[in-house]
């Protein structure tokens, strides 16, 4: 049982901490020549190309990501529509730029480096439109590529131990990560960026499903190699990360699991030359899961976690009134959505819009590691520059109460621009919210499973950040951060936890016209 030999995430997470000096003695540097592909390319599969005149569903940006569809009596069956709506507005590719490393094509969610390394591969039975079989989605061409005919539900549900979501899915998404994609740049930091880059990637993927009227949930008890051979993965470069079931079918029989022989099917490679990073593999190989008993008394331990009390002097948060929200579809936020490269540090945004992002991303993610709904594995503390109605300084967002809590009052943009790894985008926007997690009690309850679940969740918190940010015309960035100067800025308050991910939000700066 090497879940719970829990050293080895510290070794991993101690490993690939970023200080002052590790970034300067860094000898790495970009080898553009060698530069990773974007996409995964199977060159001998024809392609079946989904919908292109999928109608939107005119559901608002903010009611979608805060209020997920729960299974109820009633099937929800996804029909083929439904399904290239999802995927599309999850990992499509909606903006594109020249640059001078080559043409980048932005997708839908934000990821580190634009190196998308995230892949979305589709299992399911015979629906309207699409026969059962295990797909492949390609958002070059917006089509799917069968890997497997026929329907092979029956192996995800048994690697989930009877999972009930995804043994009632009429179809789940598989999310896997590709290492080399985005280790190029970030080395072996890339096993954080998988977390924070499906998160991001989740947060649109829920919220598309809810407006669609279709239960998601985010599934990450399963048995490893079961799943990564169903879908042929060559498991030293790409694995998978968490599965999706999507919508419910009450009485459907299950099929019987089959024989899922491995495929060895022809993909493009990556890059001319990959590097394999060694403390990425044992970080995977230390969190697997190895058998169905594992998963289930796996999801058997489901923590409660307390937000950590003692902070100081409490805000309510106020979101605007529904009437006076802004009601931009989700499909409008997600293709205007975009990292803000440049905040205006004159800016402010108002204690309503705040709270409104904190309203909606902090109900809970439906998830199978979070237990009871609602549960939350990371704390978020902010950085307050700029929100009329607050102070400047450094809070403590107090979940159970909805409070913001002083903890030190005063202007912080140059502790920002160096927790923020010394760039602008956190000095210049009006609040940075860190998150940070108890890894030891987490840990504790998880195993090194635990590490993948704590960066998923901030990662799909903060998609619905960005989303909820984008919503009300605001900007929004991830950003990477000095671990250790993190947790000493937020200390003593903070001093037992680990920094997990950053966000900011302000206003974009205008450009005047030349
Ligand atoms: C977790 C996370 C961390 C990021 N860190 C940085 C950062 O440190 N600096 C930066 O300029 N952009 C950062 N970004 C923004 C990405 O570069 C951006 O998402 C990517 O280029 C894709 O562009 P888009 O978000 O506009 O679609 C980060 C994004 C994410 C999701």
């Amino acid at each position: 049982m090497n879940n719970w030999d829990v050293q080895a995430t510290w070794n991993y997470h101690d490993g690939t901490k970023h200080s002052y000096w590790s970034i300067r003695n860094n000898p790495h540097f970009l080898d553009w020549e060698n530069r990773p592909l974007p996409l995964k390319i199977y060159p001998k599969i024809e392609p079946f190309p989904l919908p292109r005149d999928v109608p939107q569903t005119g559901v608002a940006a903010l009611s979608a990501i805060s209020e997920p569809v729960h299974s109820s009596a009633t099937d929800t069956v996804p029909e083929l529509q439904a399904l290239t709506r999802i995927l599309y507005f999850s990992a499509g590719i909606t903006k594109q730029r020249a640059d001078p490393g080559g043409e980048i094509y932005f997708r839908a969610a934000a990821c580190t480096g634009a190196l998308y390394e995230i892949e979305l591969y589709l299992v399911t039975g015979d629906l309207p439109g699409l026969d059962g079989g295990v797909y492949h989605f390609n958002p070059a061409d917006i089509s799917l590529r069968l890997l497997r005919k026929g329907d092979f539900r029956g192996n995800l549900s048994q690697a989930t131990a009877m999972e009930p979501a995804v043994a009632h899915a009429p179809a789940t998404i598989v999310c896997t990560g590709t290492y080399w994609r985005n280790a190029w740049k970030y080395q072996a930091r890339t096993y954080r960026h998988f977390g924070w880059d499906n998160g991001t990637l989740l947060a649109n993927l829920l919220a598309v499903s809810a407006a669609s009227g279709l239960p998601a949930e985010i599934v990450l008890g399963f048995v490893d190699a079961e799943v990564n051979r169903l879908l042929d993965l060559d498991a030293r470069r790409e694995v998978s990360l968490c599965l999706v079931p999507i919508g419910c079918r009450s009485e459907s029989p299950l099929p019987a699991p089959r024989e899922a022989p491995a495929l060895g099917l022809e993909t493009i490679p990556v890059s001319q030359r990959e590097v394999e990073y060694p403390a990425m593999l044992q970080m995977h190989d230390a969190s697997s899961l190895e058998s169905e008993e594992e998963v289930s008394q796996w999801r058997r331990n489901q923590p409660v976690f307390p937000s950590s009390a003692l902070a100081g002097e409490p805000v309510r948060l106020q979101p605007l009134p529904e009437e006076e929200q802004p009601k931009d579809t989700i499909e409008q936020v997600i293709l205007r959505r975009g990292s803000t490269r440049t905040f205006d540090g004159t800016a402010s945004v108002t204690l309503a819009q705040l709270s409104t992002i904190f309203d909606g991303v902090t109900r809970g993610l439906p998830a199978d590691f979070l237990e009871p709904p609602g549960a939350q594995l990371n704390d978020l503390y902010l950085i307050v520059h700029s929100v009329q109605g607050l102070k400047p300084g450094a809070y403590f967002f107090r979940r159970d109460r909805n409070t913001l809590e002083l903890l030190n009052e005063g202007e912080f943009r140059a502790e920002a621009y160096h927790l923020g790894l010394e760039q602008e985008l956190p000095a210049d926007a009006c609040v940075d919210i860190f998150f940070l997690a108890d890894l030891r009690q987490i840990l504790e309850r998880y195993g090194n499973r635990g590490y993948r679940a704590v960066h998923l969740e901030a990662g799909a918190i903060g998609g619905r950040i960005y989303l909820a940010a984008y919503a009300q015309h605001l900007g929004a960035t991830g950003l990477t951060f000095f671990d250790d100067d993190v947790i000493k800025f937020f200390s003593p308050h903070a001093k037992d936890k680990s920094a997990i991910f950053l966000l900011a939000i302000g206003k974009p700066l205008k450009r005047k016209p030349q």
